[in-house]
């Protein structure tokens, strides 16, 4: 879907359909000003009076069909005092939604109707246009019967009266623009099943986005994985005959190329049968999304192709599959990883954090990274704990926590604190090599949080966030979570 800009007198505006938020107890009218200027049917339309302001509640109303503006979706963002960004982001989902189920053909929205909510404009545009091009965001790929694609509106517009269309809230839309197409990106990646994105599969799409976009690229297959010494990487891989790859993308514009990067690492389990630790059938189907830490990873990059961020980012991306077979690592097996500790592998459904600290050490010997955080679906125990709607981070940073929590919570990815202490380390003592993968179950994701930060060193700003909640819903499929997340701790440097 197209976004436009209209900048002319209210009486010029042009589109089939206008979207609307008002406040609960608050009329129509009074909550956005100038209204009855731009579209003076509204005040003595009789469907006005429904529209009560209560959280999502959607009122359509109709002018006669001649007028510009001939038709409203008003949605209610409920109590004014309890507004927050996540209101909006809900209401405006309603209203794209409303707009597919009538076909609507062109929207808008009066930048105005946002003036009287208490918070930037900027940031509200930014939030409206991103929910309006995730909301309508669909995976259609493998579907060859169904008649036609679910509607999408040609174009949405934002209206302005002024002179000039504000520079400020173009820049806004184009970055929330940028932000939807970089979380569906990865929602498309993620909803794509394990037979189409496969390792192999995902080199090329880091080709792809790099050949578009300028980023460097390094990608290493099978020998040259074996050749770096990723023995713990490999032993992932050891039971699968696709190729794993171990990608790395780097952003660096003119300038920047040596700086200090934020350095970014995602776990890319294109699928987790759990080796040999085989995990039960029922669901095991969902575990195609094992790769949703990488694919947040592909998301930011697409996003930052799509803006004009000067800094520099590196992406590193170990993409296997986890496949029982005669030549799977067995539980017991004893392997070395990049940095020289060694692994007692007790469970191979324990794989993410396999794949994941030979990235961090190639991570750490390549760059001097400014900040090292990685994204995984590593624990189901994290599941338990926050459920679907909460990501875990575990820090060695206090002012790198705050900030990703703070940036989640502004741009709708919820991330909430658990700790890394180090007694929770005895259970992942092993009595023939330096650690094993497992420590006891009760306390799952701190274990393998704290798996993790053997690898990285005293003085680096390191966070792990484990997104096995949020990145992926039985019921709506993949989110793009932490795609977001990534874009705004680059862009406001951490
Ligand atoms: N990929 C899973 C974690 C997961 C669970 C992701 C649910 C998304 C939704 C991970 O590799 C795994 O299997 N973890 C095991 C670890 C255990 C063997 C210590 C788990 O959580 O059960
Ligand atoms: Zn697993
Ligand atoms: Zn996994």
């Amino acid at each position: 879907m197209d976004l436009r800009f209209q900048q002319a007198p209210a009486s010029d505006w042009q589109a089939n359909t206008v979207l609307l938020f008002n406040f609960k107890d608050e009329e129509v009218t009074e909550s956005i000003p100038n209204l009855s200027e731009t579209i003076p049917w509204i005040t003595i339309t009789p469907a006005i009076q429904d529209a009560k302001g209560e959280k999502n509640q959607v009122t359509v109303a109709y002018g006669h069909p001649s007028i510009p503006l001939p038709r409203a979706i008003i949605v209610g963002l409920g109590d004014r005092k309890k507004f927050t960004l996540e209101v909006l982001r809900e209401a405006v989902k309603t209203a794209a939604l409303k707009c597919r189920e009538l076909k609507v053909d062109t929207c808008a929205i009066p930048v105005e109707t946002l003036d009287t909510i208490d918070e930037e404009n900027t940031v509200l545009v930014e939030e409206a246009v991103s929910s309006v091009l995730i909301a309508l965001h669909t995976y259609d790929e493998f579907k060859t019967t169904q008649k036609e694609p679910a509607h999408t509106p040609r174009w949405m517009a934002l209206l302005s009266t002024e002179e000039y269309f504000p520079d400020d809230i173009h820049a806004a839309a184009r970055r929330g623009e940028a932000a939807a197409c970089g979380v569906n990106y990865t929602r498309d990646l993620v909803n794509a099943p394990a037979n189409a994105i496969t390792p192999a599969a995902l080199a090329e799409k880091a080709e792809e986005l790099g050949k578009k976009y300028h980023f460097k690229r390094t990608i290493l297959g099978r020998e040259e994985i074996v050749e770096a010494g990723m023995g713990a990487f490999l032993s992932v891989a050891a039971g699968s005959d696709a190729e794993p790859k171990f990608i790395v993308l780097e952003h660096a514009p003119k300038g920047t190329e040596n700086d200090d990067p934020i350095v970014f690492v995602g776990k890319g389990v294109t699928f987790d049968t759990g080796g040999i630790s085989l995990k039960p059938s029922l669901g095991m189907h969902e575990m195609k999304c094992d790769m949703g830490g990488a694919g947040a990873i592909f998301g930011l990059f697409e996003a930052l192709g799509n803006s004009d961020i000067e800094r520099r980012v590196i992406g590193i991306t170990p993409c296997t599959d986890n496949m029982p077979s005669s030549t799977a690592t067995h539980p017991g097996d004893v392997v070395k990883s990049l940095d020289g500790k060694t692994i007692e592998v007790i469970n191979t459904d324990a794989e993410g954090r396999l794949i994941l600290v030979d990235a961090l050490t190639y991570a750490q010997r390549e760059y001097k990274p400014a900040a090292l955080v990685n994204l995984a679906t590593l624990t189901g125990a994290c599941v338990v704990a926050l459920g679907a709607h909460a990501a875990a981070v575990f820090s060695t940073d206090d002012d790198l926590s705050k900030a990703i929590t703070e940036t989640g919570t502004r741009v709708g990815d919820r991330y909430w604190p658990m700790p890394l202490w180090d007694s929770y380390f005895e259970t992942l003592k092993s009595d023939v090599a330096d650690m094993k993968n497992v420590g006891s179950r009760e306390g799952g994701a701190i274990h393998a949080a704290l798996f993790l930060k053997q690898f990285v060193k005293e003085d680096v700003s390191w966070a792990h966030l484990d997104i096995a909640g949020p990145a992926y819903n039985t019921k709506g499929g993949a989110t793009g979570f932490g795609v977001r997340t990534l874009l705004e701790l680059v862009r406001k440097g951490v």
